[in-house]
């Protein structure tokens, strides 16, 4: 039987996310990994000229792949007003949302994995045999978008008849009032909490810990951790226990050994993933995968960091092993443990180092230093 030639929707985007892109191709070329490629436009550029930073052609596009390679995105917080300052969108009323947030909500990207793994010999680790595993919920939380600036009248209104704390706020003119509504939803919470625990059972991880602020953010965060308790019966093999997102802070970093996997709402987990990717090496190691039922699309977890954009100078590991996930995804274990294995040898022994780590090299060298090992 002819093997799979799987379709990749390469998506630069902006920034350094052409630079680690550009690094990644080297090394999924020397896998041979059979795949067509095929690049979508996405990025502050689309926003600027067409007025959407995530056109219409790429989201066809997405439709029809296996799985997808970003790089990164200028994500500006952009108010109505300041719109108005870009000539061609003057009067379109439109409102700029992140394209990779509406990408995960629109494909139903209801997993972000943030797998944070400290390889021995990276001169970054803040302690050695760090392992642990992020799951953050990917489409709902503080990402709804759900979101008032000034807060409609009908809106203040419905809120002093349905919620006493809101007193508080009824001399609030409604132009100095914001809302961002937290949605999380059962379904949304039992599909995360249960592939945190079906992970750990496929790959022996011992304990789950559900992050949460349940204690003051009761309806979203107590049920999220209500229905952890309940999935938890499912799994009597591993051991749950769980946290409040400021306490685990603080003892992530005292004691990184007493985590394995992890689950949060999209919000902290955005922020624990950030912090747990430091832990081992910085932004520079934190992959990332955003699934679905349908489709994966894989991505360094840092940003666009523009001003080094285009210099060749960032380290690409995060956006190699967010390849090395899409192996995985895809069914390629053999190729992405070659690649890990590759990227390891290359962090242990050292030459080979861009300017965050330590080095000189450039991106691309990483990226032939680490298909030289394939
Ligand atoms: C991430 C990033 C994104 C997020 C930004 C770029 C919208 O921080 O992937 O963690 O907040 O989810
Ligand atoms: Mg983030």
């Amino acid at each position: 039987m002819a093997e799979k030639t799987y379709k990749i929707a390469w998506l630069p985007g902006d920034g350094i996310g052409v630079d680690v892109l550009d690094a990644t191709k080297i090394v999924l070329d020397k896998l041979q990994l059979n795949a067509e490629y095929l690049h979508g436009d996405i990025g502050w550029e689309f926003w600027q000229k067409e007025g959407d930073a995530f056109p219409a052609r790429t989201i066809e596009l997405l439709k029809n792949v296996d799985a997808a390679m970003f790089g990164a995105i200028t994500s500006k917080p952009v108010k109505a007003a300041e719109q108005e300052l870009v000539p061609e969108l003057q009067g379109k009323g439109l409102i700029y949302r992140s394209p990779i947030v509406r990408m995960r909500q629109m494909f139903d990207l209801y997993i972000c994995l943030r797998p944070c793994k400290a390889y021995a010999g990276n001169l970054l680790n803040y302690k050695d045999d760090v392992d642990i595993v992020v799951f953050r919920e990917n489409t709902e939380d503080l990402y709804s978008g759900v979101e008032f600036n000034p807060v409609p009248q009908e809106l203040a209104e419905m809120l002093t008849r349905l919620s006493k704390p809101f007193a508080a706020f009824k001399d609030v003119p409604l132009n100095e009032l914001a809302i961002s509504s937290k949605i999380v939803t059962r379904q949304g919470s039992e599909r995360i909490i249960r592939a945190a625990f079906e992970f750990a059972r496929k790959n022996n991880r011992k304990k789950v810990t559900v992050v949460h602020k349940a204690n003051v953010v009761r309806a979203t965060e107590g049920m999220f951790l209500d229905i952890a308790k309940e999935i938890h019966q499912e799994y009597p093999e591993i051991e749950m226990d769980d946290a409040n997102v400021d306490a685990i802070c603080m003892w992530l970093l005292k004691n990184p050994k007493n985590y394995d996997v992890i689950v949060a709402t999209n919000m902290f987990g955005d922020i624990i993933s950030d912090l747990v990717a430091q832990m081992v090496g910085g932004l520079g190691f934190g992959c990332s995968g955003n699934i679905g039922l349908k489709l994966g699309v894989f991505e360094p977890s840092h940003g666009s960091a523009p001003k080094y954009a285009g210099q060749y100078k960032v380290n690409p590991i995060a956006t190699v092993l967010s390849a090395k996930m899409m192996l995985d995804w895809l069914g390629e274990t053999e190729k992405g443990a070659r690649l890990e294995k590759a990227v390891a040898e290359v962090i242990k022994e050292g030459k080979i180092r861009t300017y965050d780590m330590g080095g000189s090299n450039t991106t691309l060298e990483l990226g032939e230093a680490i298909a030289a090992k394939l």
